[in-house]
């Protein structure tokens, strides 16, 4: 596990005792901002959509794996679980899903309760670090990770170990927020609270490319997809009582050109 830092004990306080999946921004037991279809403007989003928007950007994600039945899949970060349900069920894979939060861990055994006992050989929960992956050489066919890197301090740590993990010619995919390659990141610590603490951390996305390479993968390749995920996200905060708060300023953020969200691929 990694050493437990002041900013380490936030994140894990965060999706501990905090429950940050219980938040109304949230929903469906899903913690990610969302991918999401064109929404016409001047309704309100339903809750139903919300989550659906949470569930397809998983789908966004494991279908770059290029997946096919019966793979193994690992997922870095997997929460509560409910993504790593739904790959299971959709792609029929073998999925495990890795959290450093025990908290998570007895939510994620909960929550999936009926899809543990429906696949029980397809779907398991897992405790440990993305930087010291608990499980063998090459044992995987796919490697993803939604919406967690962000909160990882030694993403060339993650590289090697999402590297080692994969089988010869396995993929790796993954979603979250970075900084756009030469972006001016100044104003993000003002403006972002989670960013000011250090719990997320915003990186020029070529650098995590780097890694990657660096680590072993090839075709590594980096697609901006905020155009999925920024707007309609907004829309649906301004909609809740979080209405006024600081997680109104990622539009500002992305429409200045200092963040975005990417997926980033590569081949094992
Ligand atoms: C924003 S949530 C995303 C959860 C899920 N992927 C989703 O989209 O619903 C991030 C998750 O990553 C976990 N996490 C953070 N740092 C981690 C690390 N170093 N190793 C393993 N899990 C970590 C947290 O405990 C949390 O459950």
């Amino acid at each position: 596990m990694e050493p437990v830092t002041d900013v380490q004990a936030q994140r894990d306080f965060m999706y501990g005792e905090l429950d940050l999946g219980s938040f109304t921004i949230f929903s469906g037991s899903f913690i990610n901002y969302g991918y999401w279809g064109e929404v016409e403007p001047g309704r309100e989003i339903t809750l139903a959509e919300r989550t659906a928007s949470q569930a397809e950007l998983y789908r966004q994600v494991v279908s770059r794996l290029e997946p096919q039945a019966g793979q193994r899949f690992l997922e870095l970060g997997s929460g509560i679980g409910v993504g790593a349900a739904l790959i299971a069920r959709e792609f029929d894979a073998r999925v495990a899903g890795l959290d450093r939060s025990p908290a998570q861990l007895a939510r994620a055994a909960e929550t999936n309760a009926a899809a543990l006992g429906e696949l029980p050989d397809r779907l398991s929960y897992h405790e440990g670090s993305v930087t010291a992956i608990p499980w063998g050489d090459g044992e995987f066919d796919g490697v993803y990770a939604v919406e967690m890197l962000q909160h990882v301090d030694d993403l060339a740590a993650m590289a090697r170990e999402a590297h080692r993990v994969l089988a010869p010619g396995g993929r790796f995919a993954t979603a979250t927020f970075f900084a756009p390659d030469g972006a001016d990141t100044s104003r993000l610590p003002g403006l972002l609270e989670t960013v000011a603490s250090g719990v997320d951390v915003v990186r020029p996305v070529g650098e995590f490319a780097a890694d990657l390479a660096a680590a072993g993968f090839q075709e590594v390749a980096v697609t901006p997809i905020g155009e999925h995920v920024w707007r309609q996200f907004d829309r649906w905060v301004a909609q809740t009582e979080h209405r006024d708060s600081w997680g109104r300023n990622w539009l500002g953020c992305y429409e200045n050109g200092w963040v975005d969200y990417f997926l980033v691929t590569a081949r094992g």
